[in-house]
């Protein structure tokens, strides 16, 4: 018997480093200050967000006055979808993006579109890749924006987004993309890879909740969207987030290749042992071009919510869908929308790693998860029938 959770959700959310905790730490009780007062105490909190601000920056290969800090992936991708498109009106009103997106970038251009914008959500491939030419032939006159989705939060699937920057410079259209699930795990280097506006976070790699950063290239034609007392250079007004940001820098500084390969090799031990399963397929893309964190997987003739139960029973977190949407019973539009049936869609679980996941995590959670798909497809009329197949054909 376990006693200690096996934490399996890291594409949720993850636990903050120990390290970025003690490094917040002062800045709630020590130098508390307002960095936008101009006595000691606001001089040394504003220090601390210049500093964060140069850390996020270079990570991503951009300037400092090109980051604005905001509270999240959420806020970020509204703010770049709404204030691109509000301020670029005099040029045009369409807008395209994908039909894989994070549903606070798929709400936000429903929303855009109530306002008289139009918005085409293009297709992805059963991999979950958007095509360059498809994107290319979408481009019209009137098209402002272009936002893609780095890391899939579901698939894992890592889009081309240098291919798809390209395309975008070409045609003079703006390319947004929401790189809350990639940050740190692969390269972001918004030069090369010809990026307008990018969407970061903290909480998935280890730092705080509610703060992030939206990169804006200079140049962008951009306005605020929050008003207020002119922070962040006026672009982005509210009481800058002092210990949440030198969280979220110090975990940036915390990141590396290291640790980006443990995780790979333990996602793809892991992966390897649930192919094992009978009627099991992968969802999502192979290899470098997934996620190092991501396995999602789909479960022939059982319900992923299921095993995800009978998973908890065993102190195994997991997730079906989207993490912010676990909650809705519809099967998830990302799986639909690479092509997978609703009955596999939702025979889908989805496992996420965090540099914090231990082989012994992976070997447990690969003993108890065919144990749980036995069981399920012992009660489940298709799975008995898949069972006796499986037992056949070995
Ligand atoms: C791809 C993606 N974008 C945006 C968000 C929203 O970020 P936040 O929780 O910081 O608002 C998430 C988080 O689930 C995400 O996975």
């Amino acid at each position: 018997m376990r006693f200690k959770e096996v934490y399996l959700d890291n594409g949720a959310t993850t636990m903050a480093d120990p390290k970025v905790v003690e490094a917040m730490q002062p800045y709630f009780t020590k130098y508390y200050g307002n960095p936008s007062s101009i006595h000691s105490f606001g001089t040394k909190a504003r220090e601390a967000v210049e500093e964060a601000r140069i850390v996020i920056a270079k990570s991503i290969n951009a300037s400092p006055d090109e980051i604005i800090f905001t509270s999240g992936g959420t806020e970020s991708n509204n703010f770049a979808l709404c204030s691109i498109a509000f301020s670029n009106k005099g040029k045009g009103s369409h807008i395209i993006t994908t039909k894989v997106e994070h549903k606070c970038i798929l709400k936000t251009c429903k929303w855009l579109e109530e306002q008289g914008f139009k918005v085409t959500y293009l297709d992805v491939n059963p991999e979950g890749f958007v095509n360059p030419d498809a994107l290319e032939k979408a481009i019209t006159k009137d098209t402002i924006l272009f936002s893609a989705i780095h890391g899939n939060n579901e698939i894992g699937t890592i889009m081309d987004i240098e291919a798809l920057g390209k395309i975008c410079r070409k045609h003079n259209v703006y390319f947004h993309t929401d790189a809350c699930q990639s940050y740190t795990k692969t390269e972001i280097d918004v030069k090369k890879q010809n990026i307008d506006l990018v969407s970061l976070n903290a909480h998935k790699i280890h730092g705080p909740k509610g703060v992030g950063a939206l990169f804006v290239r200079k140049g962008v034609k951009i306005k605020p969207w929050q008003r207020g007392g002119g922070q962040e250079r006026n672009m982005r007004s509210g009481t800058e987030n002092v210990p949440g940001i030198v969280g979220f820098a110090e975990t940036v500084k915390l990141a590396s290749r290291k640790r980006v390969e443990h995780m790979l090799r333990l996602r793809d031990k892991l992966i390897k042992g649930i192919l094992e399963i009978p009627g099991t397929k992968l969802n999502g893309a192979k290899g470098d071009k997934r996620l190092c964190n991501n396995v999602n997987v789909c479960f022939k003739g059982i319900e992923g919510e299921a095993i995800g139960a009978l998973l908890d029973q065993k102190l195994i977190c997991s997730s079906t869908g989207s993490a912010c949407s676990a909650k809705e019973l519809e099967p998830s539009y990302v799986l639909l929308a690479i092509g997978i049936s609703h009955e596999d869609a939702n025979g889908s679980l989805r496992l996420t790693l965090s540099r914090f996941t231990t082989e012994e995590e992976i070997d447990y959670t690969l003993k108890v998860l065919p144990e749980v798909v036995e069981k399920l497809r012992k009660i489940s009329p298709f799975g008995k029938a898949l069972d006796f197949i499986a037992k056949k054909i070995s």
